[in-house]
């Protein structure tokens, strides 16, 4: 594949129709279906939006989906005993946790996610599967930087040697991304807040990846001529979502670029899809498929 709009929306149609088979042949072979649940903590429209189509994704893939809704003051000890309810469930392949969890239960977030089982834990955030990537094992990595990788590769986007920069240092987004893009030889830098003259790293990049959640926080002036832009950023301005790129203004002088939406989001959704097959294949000790 090779165009300028790295269009994450065919990809993951077609990366999820691979799926789809390989998902039909294992459940011949087992007559065992690999089995997603998501927790759900109280009623946030834009997580509730997400899950549905996580949810309905799921489905037409051939993985069984639930989805745990729970009330939004639920304690922290009654969402731990939900988690570990779920990771003692053998039906169960996959657990994601939905974030951002209400004010009350947020800063407990990374100990929802250590309490997954490594052998569950879709999201890849539980502390094991983080450790096994600082070793470059990335069968567990977050989905939206195994998305962020997928776009790269398929459209045949060289990473050895290039100068990568990232603005976001997120668990979700950032860190892990570092050793994505080590592992393929980019050398990578890594912008936030307090990065003193940000502009000297978005000019030197040769890949730029922004998830900054600032519309038009990316504007032509600020951009070499040929560099990818990779536009995780997810942004709502009057009921339209928008990325954190003025695409329309940096169009011409960059060399390839992701729509938002249409971008890493559909992405992020295959390879969460993808983890729960990798961890049902772990499960069931699957290790040829
Ligand atoms: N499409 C998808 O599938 C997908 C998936 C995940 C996330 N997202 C989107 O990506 C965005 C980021 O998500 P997140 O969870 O990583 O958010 P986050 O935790 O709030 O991270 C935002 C990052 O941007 C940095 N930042 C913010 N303003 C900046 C500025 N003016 N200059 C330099 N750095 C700046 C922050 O720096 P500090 O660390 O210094 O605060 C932080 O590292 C959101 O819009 C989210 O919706 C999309």
């Amino acid at each position: 594949m090779h165009n300028k709009i790295l269009d994450g929306k065919i990809l993951a149609e077609k990366l999820n129709s691979e799926l789809k088979e390989l998902i039909k042949k294992a459940i011949e072979e087992t007559g065992k279906h690999p089995k997603l649940a998501t927790i759900l903590v109280g009623n946030d429209p834009a997580s509730q939006v997400y899950v549905n189509i996580k949810h309905k994704t799921c489905q037409a893939v051939g993985i069984d989906s639930i989805i745990v809704e729970l009330e939004k003051d639920i304690s922290k000890e009654e969402l731990l005993y939900e988690i570990d309810k779920l990771n003692k469930d053998s039906t169960i392949h996959g657990i994601l946790l939905q974030i951002p969890l209400p004010e009350k239960l947020k800063v407990a977030t990374a100990e929802f996610q250590e309490k997954i089982s490594p052998l569950k834990d879709a999201d890849g955030l539980n502390p094991v599967n983080r450790g096994k990537l600082f070793d470059y094992n990335e069968e567990l990595a977050p989905c939206t930087p195994k998305g962020i990788i997928a776009l790269l590769e398929n459209y045949n986007i060289g990473l050895k040697g290039k100068d990568t920069v990232i603005i976001n240092r997120s668990n979700l987004v950032g860190k892990p991304l570092i050793f994505l893009l080590l592992k393929r030889n980019a050398t990578v830098s890594i912008c936030h807040t307090s990065t003193k003259d940000i502009d000297r790293y978005i000019k030197n990049a040769d890949i730029l990846i922004v998830a900054v959640s600032k519309p038009k926080f990316i504007t032509k002036k600020r951009i070499k001529e040929g560099v990818v832009i990779i536009d995780v950023g997810t942004n709502r301005i009057d009921g339209r979502l928008c990325g954190d790129v003025d695409f329309e203004d940096v169009f011409e002088k960059c060399s390839s670029i992701t729509p938002s939406p249409g971008g890493v989001g559909p992405l992020t959704v295959h390879f969460l899809l993808q983890n729960t097959f990798t961890a049902y294949k772990k499960q069931l000790n699957l290790t040829k498929m």
